[in-house]
């Protein structure tokens, strides 16, 4: 519900557990008053009024010298009018005015959800959503800002974004445009972020905020295997079970930034957006410039709450595939399995094989177009390789049709090589800089997809693939980042705009093709886990989580991107052991429990396994169709993260209606007498009786430690909790489940 307080001139937006509140200031400012549990009132008493020395004054606000926008929290931060804290906004006129003074125009409350142009934003059902914006001005340059709040009642979300036009009579430059400054003016605050880098993924890491800025950013030209964009403010006793914690999640795919800045005061802002490094954008008279979308939750029940929050609202709100609430078939990726190193017999025996297993799609990774017999050359030629695949494309792919398969194909659209054909015609449609030897990355070079002649050179190559060939899937790969941020088509002046127009040409070829083939299923990819981001996620239902398929690395790799991302979303496989990129190996059992909490899959040859592996691979094919319902549409819940003390995760997964558990535990470490393993478990009715349906333990020979027909309430398992037998060996693992009984 938005509420519009005349009176008081406060905005209210409320969702079932939460609440938001703002306030048209003294002289027509946005002020920021209160996010956080639903309550009645009004918080403008929580404004700062003393004089703070240093702090200067609006010019009608002088007397007393108490008010400061330095001091107050705010809606959209601007420079050079008092606030010296981090600005969300930095512009120059034609004639030179830095930054904007913006004051309270207008408002409007609507139902439903606002859009964005060119670029995802969450959607709503009939009913589910109301939009409120607000449109600010600056005197002195004609510069507007609209700022845009989504309120989704049950969902408990909150969406912002921002417009800036150019009202005035000239051009306006702008340096800095973010989407979003959050205020959080008192208490304790950290910070959790997830960094990583490439097959090392979205570490979580929790700090506490420092007196200055920190920031998490990205100038990739992707939102990276380095920084997510994604952070979680929480109190420092906040854990996954309670406490009070705030998200901001952008929903963008480049170059990002946050800054989490704890003032003089003690007072901590946030700000969301686009980064300003290599950024800068010119606005004609009556353009519009529109920022990404942040999307805010808030919950005092702790970061498991969090979780579900984004986990729900990334599902039915943010992707627009219609696989997003579906079932995924189970694949069978052929990079692991045979690298560039195949042709079509060698192909459709890998895919025979996964067939007899039960593998329900078979992908044909990288290596079948173009001259492409390694990473050094073929990108942008995509026809195929008739010296590796003769007859064509559509002879294969119906081969393994008549097989029973789906068919999956890889594809790295963004890029070019320079041993191409693509690139010998068109040298101009890569990133580089007239006079300057490029910078290459995997030996490739980054297609300029801030051109439409590009953009629409890659939407007739790519339709055309998958009109002509029987394609149910794509994996869409992005193989380096950008540098070299140089457009052969733009003015100087607007070379600043590169990396964003690159963003907005890569969501236009997106749309328009997901839009004309929305039956085919697509998997983002960046090296792995590299662009890992909500606006992915709006056209990609899954995106390979990491190039990492290590069950024990994966463990924090997973649970790390679990904080905001749903489980169904995470591309995850069971391959070779001993593990490509670790060398370690691990029980085949330990590789499937942990591959099954995410799109499952397999990335290997089968025909190297042994009959008893084949055995116990066709048995966790049918372990995750038993539980894939429960795995895309429950709760997950983190348990247990790896560390020192305690060197085993476990994480768990609850029905909606809260009759079957899924216990999964994995151990990166073994002692000889070893404390007793005790897990509570988390959201269960406590009232609810509970026996075990099924225990499985790979690689250990331990046993379950009660008589199987025990039964449990939800009570005993949560807050009794539950011990595990003695687990020996090399990562060995268990999977149990309960499921409820009646009478
Ligand atoms: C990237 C992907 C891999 C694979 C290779 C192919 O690294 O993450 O899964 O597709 O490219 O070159």
């Amino acid at each position: 519900m938005i509420q519009f307080d005349r009176i008081k001139k406060t905005f209210t937006l409320t969702t079932e557990k939460t609440m938001y509140q703002m306030q048209i200031g003294p002289v027509g400012h946005l002020l920021h008053l209160y996010y956080g549990p639903v309550t009645e009132g009004c918080f403008d008493y929580l404004q700062l009024t003393r004089d703070c020395g240093f702090s200067p004054n609006p010019y009608d606000l002088q007397e007393g010298r108490g008010w400061s926008l330095d001091t107050q929290a705010q809606e959209y931060s601007t420079p050079g009018v008092g606030d010296f804290r981090l600005s969300t906004l930095e512009s120059e006129s034609a004639d030179g005015i830095q930054g904007a003074d913006l004051r309270y125009v207008s408002h409007q409350i609507r139902p439903g959800k606002y859009q964005l142009a060119g670029m995802p934003a969450a959607f709503a059902g009939e009913g589910e959503a109301e939009t409120l914006s607000v449109l600010l001005a600056d005197a002195a340059t004609g510069m507007q800002v609209e700022l845009l709040y989504g309120v989704f009642s049950q969902r408990n979300v909150i969406t912002r974004a921002a417009r800036i036009l150019n009202r005035g009579a000239s051009a306006l430059r702008l340096n800095k445009a973010a989407s979003v400054c959050l205020d959080l003016p008192f208490g304790d605050w950290q910070m959790i972020h997830f960094h990583g880098r490439h097959t090392m993924e979205r570490q979580p890491e929790r700090v506490t905020l420092m007196n200055g800025i920190q920031t998490i950013s990205s100038a990739r030209g992707a939102s990276s295997h380095q920084h997510n964009p994604f952070v979680i403010l929480c109190q420092p006793d906040t854990t996954d079970r309670f406490g009070q914690c705030c998200g901001m999640m952008l929903v963008y795919s480049g170059n990002h930034r946050t800054d989490v800045e704890m003032d003089q005061a003690g007072a901590v802002r946030a700000v969301m957006g686009i980064s300003d490094t290599n950024f800068s954008w010119t606005l004609e008279p009556g353009e519009v410039f529109e920022m990404p979308e942040v999307l805010l939750t808030f919950t005092q029940e702790g970061l498991d709450d969090l979780s579900h929050l984004y986990h729900r609202f990334i599902q039915h709100n943010v992707c627009r595939s219609r696989y997003a609430l579906e079932r995924r078939p189970v694949l069978l990726n052929s990079w692991e399995a045979a690298y560039m190193d195949f042709d079509a017999e060698k192909l459709l025996r890998i895919a025979r094989s996964a067939k007899e297993l039960g593998v329900e799609l078979f992908v044909i990774d990288d290596g079948w177009f173009g001259n492409r017999d390694d990473d050094f050359r073929g990108l942008g030629d995509w026809f195929v390789n008739e010296k590796k695949l003769p007859g064509g494309l559509k002879v294969l792919l119906d081969s393994i049709h008549a097989l029973g398969l789906k068919t999956g194909l890889w594809l790295e659209p963004e890029m070019v090589s320079e041993d191409s054909d693509l690139y010998r015609s068109h040298p101009d449609w890569a990133l580089t800089v007239p006079g300057r030897k490029p910078t290459m990355g995997r030996s490739q070079l980054v297609l300029d997809l801030s051109r439409e002649d590009v953009i629409q050179w890659l939407y007739e190559t790519i339709a055309g693939l998958l009109r002509e060939n029987p394609i149910d899937y794509v994996k869409w790969d992005m193989n380096r980042h950008l540098t070299d941020l140089y457009s052969h088509t733009l003015p100087a002046c607007r070379q600043g705009e590169v990396t964003h127009r690159y963003v907005l040409g890569l969501y236009d070829l997106l749309e328009r093709l997901t839009r004309e083939f929305p039956d085919v299923l697509f998997e983002g990819c960046s090296g792995g886990g590299g662009r890992f981001d909500a606006g992915m996620l709006a056209y990609h239902p899954q995106i390979w989580c990491s190039d990492n398929t290590d069950p024990i690395a994966r463990l924090t790799i997973q649970e790390g991107t679990s904080y905001g991302y749903p489980v169904p979303a995470m591309g995850s496989h069971v391959s070779a052991s001993p593990n490509h990129q670790t060398g370690r190996s691990t029980p085949l059992g330990t590789r499937g429990v942990v591959a099954m909490s995410g799109t499952f899959g397999y990335e290997l040859d089968p025909g190297l396994l042994s009959q008893e592996e084949k055995d116990e691979i066709r048995r966790q094919i049918d372990r995750y169709h038993d539980w894939q319902d429960l795995i895309r549409e429950g709760d997950y819940y983190r348990i247990q993260s790896v560390d020192k003390a305690r060197p085993y995760g476990a994480w768990e997964f609850v029905s909606p209606d809260r009759d079957e558990v899924l216990l999964n535990v994995v151990l990166a470490d073994v002692s000889s007498n070893p404390r007793p393993l005790h897990l509570h478990l988390k959201g269960l009715d406590p009232q609810g009786r509970y026996r075990i349906e099924s225990a499985g333990f790979y690689g250990c020979n331990a046993r379950l430690p009660h008589v199987p027909d025990r039964i449990f309430t939800g009570g005993e398992l949560m807050y009794g909790g539950y011990t595990l037998p003695i687990l020996l060996g090399n990562y060995p693992s268990v999977q149990i489940c309960w499921k409820s009984v009646t009478g």
